[in-house]
């Protein structure tokens, strides 16, 4: 019997100095040590021996080879445990390094860059710059702009609401003019602004179109205005942005917020119009809406789209390359 327990030991020993893996080893420990294993069957073979003095000596020797075989499986365990975390480093290593030639220096998109030019244009021309929310309620929307909750001209505008508050009284913008009761709220007349920022429409996109876009909006309050101080700002505006061969006419139009109102259009060095945007004379009840007297101030606005504006600047032909992040889009400008 000690002799098979010196070649169960042995066998065993071998058996755990070829194992692969961690699993390989779990197996293996129960295939020896377990009751039904090549050294643990042997331990209850020792019920048949008869002797005291064989019963000590094979118990001894069982003992010793448990021993001896435990502390091989320990040891092989760490071997494995530890190689394995080392392969596993390396084989889940992530190589964060990246080197470049010449650093690539980044750029503003087109209608950041139109948006930023339009701002240092009217700087120049002695406006400031407000901005307003771009989650509006509606009554600034629409309601101080004249338009109230009947108003034909509001479903021109293709509104998405927002859920808050009352139902139906909050919207994302769908212009900038809201901004200009701001501005009437927290500014007391002469108001120079203009004021650019993201609106929102709910419509299917197209080739001209988008449902997020940004306008310009300008405000002009102060004593004695007309529609000639209008038709001189924008033309001034239109050769300081584009040059001093353009020009730039207004067409009478409809807003219910200006009165007169008009569209202006601008034209190119071949002789071509361009619609730009809408203007005209804040209405009466604008100026009521923003706590302006309008028996003593009188004032215009107008607004027009940067996108648009960025488009025909670098002939774009289909606004919606200017949103889909294709870098061998951006890259040209
Ligand atoms: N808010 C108008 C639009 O989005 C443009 C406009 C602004 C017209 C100011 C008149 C005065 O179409």
């Amino acid at each position: 019997m000690i002799e098979q327990i010196s070649a169960a030991r042995a066998e065993a020993e071998n058996r755990i100095a070829r194992t692969i893996d961690l699993a390989d080893l779990k197996s293996l420990d129960q295939e020896i040590l377990g009751k039904k294993g090549t050294l643990g069957a042997l331990k209850s073979g020792m019920a048949q021996l008869t002797s005291i003095e064989e019963k000590k000596l094979v118990g001894q020797a069982l003992n010793e080879a448990f021993v001896a075989v435990r502390s091989a499986l320990d040891e092989r365990l760490h071997q494995l445990a530890t190689g394995e975390l080392d392969e596993r480093i390396q084989r889940e290593a992530l190589d964060l390094s990246e080197s470049f030639s010449s650093p690539v220096r980044g750029r503003a998109h087109i209608v950041t860059q139109a948006w930023q030019r339009l701002e240092d244009v009217f700087i120049g021309m002695g406006f400031q710059i407000a901005e307003g929310p771009e989650v509006e309620t509606d009554w600034h929307n629409f309601e101080a702009l004249n338009m109230p909750p009947s108003h034909p001209a509001r479903s021109m505008h293709d509104t998405f609401y927002v859920d808050h508050g009352q139902p139906g009284s909050t919207v994302l913008r769908t212009h900038t003019s809201p901004v200009q009761i701001r501005v009437m709220h927290s500014t007391k007349p002469p108001i120079y602004q203009v004021m650019p920022g993201r609106v929102f429409r709910n419509e299917t996109t197209d080739s001209t179109h988008l449902a997020v876009f940004h306008q310009i909006e300008g405000l002009v309050i102060d004593k004695g205005i007309t529609l000639a101080d209008l038709a001189g700002t924008i033309d001034a505006f239109t050769k300081a942005f584009f040059g001093s061969e353009f020009g730039s006419r207004l067409r009478p139009s409809y807003f219910p917020f200006t009165e007169p109102s008009a569209e202006f259009d601008i034209r190119t060095p071949d002789g071509s119009w361009l619609e730009l945007g809408g203007c005209g004379m804040v209405h009466p009840n604008v100026l009521l809406a923003g706590g302006i007297d309008p028996e003593e101030w009188s004032g215009f606005a107008f607004g027009f789209g940067i996108d648009r504006m960025a488009k025909e600047r670098h002939g774009v032909s289909d606004v919606r390359e200017m949103y889909t992040n294709d870098i061998r889009f951006i890259e040209q400008f």
